[in-house]
């Protein structure tokens, strides 16, 4: 039997046409390949395309040239309402601002996704959002709401969300990039953790070299081009020291100059 990648992505451009009729090109002949277990994380400056490509990964956008596979099957020929439960059975989200539905408390945030499911899978949500709470450190919490919880807890609550119907895809748009550094950590090591104990591929998007460095692989998006680059910590591939990564990258890396090693900064 051959091998399916989980997402594939062939030819892939996106284009808007702006207000005033001129074409706007965000992303171009993007080939990319995203397998079960996998992680990937995709690094560049803003506006360079990052979200946009996460969304097409994530099947809520399509593109305007080139196909999206998932497992395989092109998700053009697919109708509306088995992409969407493909999407929600198989693809679990996380956002630079949680996006937690307010006033609503953790349980419920996390269930949510569940509202959906069918059968037993419905009947048994609110333990298994209880169970994935639990998971990333909130059985204490389930109660509390957005508002009554550290960014860091809410990033949690919104990890536990994307996870609790165990999606064989997690993609997560800059989920640090609201945190301090050290809970931006931890919380990285934890959505790494809970993806590979469930073999779920991750797509991070960031601009921290610390969370790149938790990747296997390691993508550059520049003007809506991709480009794969080496992002080598010996030693430490998954948790590596800040100082150790940025001397290894400026070794490894010559295509940028050093005191921008991956292209974030503008
Ligand atoms: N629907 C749209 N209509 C017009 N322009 C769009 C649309 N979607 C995205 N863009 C533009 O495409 C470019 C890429 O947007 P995108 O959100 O993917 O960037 P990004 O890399 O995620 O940036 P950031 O790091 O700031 O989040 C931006 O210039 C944005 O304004
Ligand atoms: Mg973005």
């Amino acid at each position: 039997m051959e091998l399916v990648s989980l997402v594939r992505l062939e030819g892939v451009a996106k284009h808007v046409v702006l207000p005033d009729d001129t074409r706007l090109d965000i992303l171009r002949g993007i080939d990319l390949e995203i397998d079960a277990g996998d992680h990937v994380a995709i690094v560049g400056r803003s506006g360079s395309g990052k979200s946009t490509l996460l969304n097409l990964m994530g099947m809520l956008d399509a593109p305007s040239e080139g196909s999206v596979s998932f497992r395989g099957e092109p998700v053009r020929r697919m109708r509306k309402a088995r992409l969407d439960r493909l999407r929600g059975r198989n693809v679990g989200f996380v956002f630079q601002q949680f996006n937690l539905l307010a006033g609503r408390t953790a349980l419920e945030n996390v269930m949510m996704p569940l509202g959906y499911a069918r059968g037993r899978e419905f009947w048994t949500r609110r333990a298994a959002a209880t169970r994935t709470l639990e998971r990333v450190g909130l059985g204490h919490r389930i109660d509390s709401t957005p508002e009554q919880l550290s960014g860091g807890e809410q990033q949690r609550v919104a990890i536990a969300r994307a996870l609790v119907r165990r999606p064989a895809l997690i993609l997560a748009d800059e989920p640090t990039g609201a945190l301090d550094v050290e809970t931006g950590a931890s919380v990285m090591a934890l959505l790494d953790e809970i993806a590979s104990e469930a073999d779920a591929a991750l797509v991070t998007i960031t601009h921290d070299l610390n969370v790149a460095a938790r990747a296997r692989r390691h993508y550059r998006l520049d003007a809506g081009a991709l480009t794969a680059f080496e992002l080598d910590v010996p030693g430490h591939s998954s948790a590596a020291d800040a100082s150790g990564l940025a001397a290894s990258v400026e070794e490894t890396t010559d295509a940028v100059p050093a005191s921008d090693p991956i292209g974030v900064s503008s």
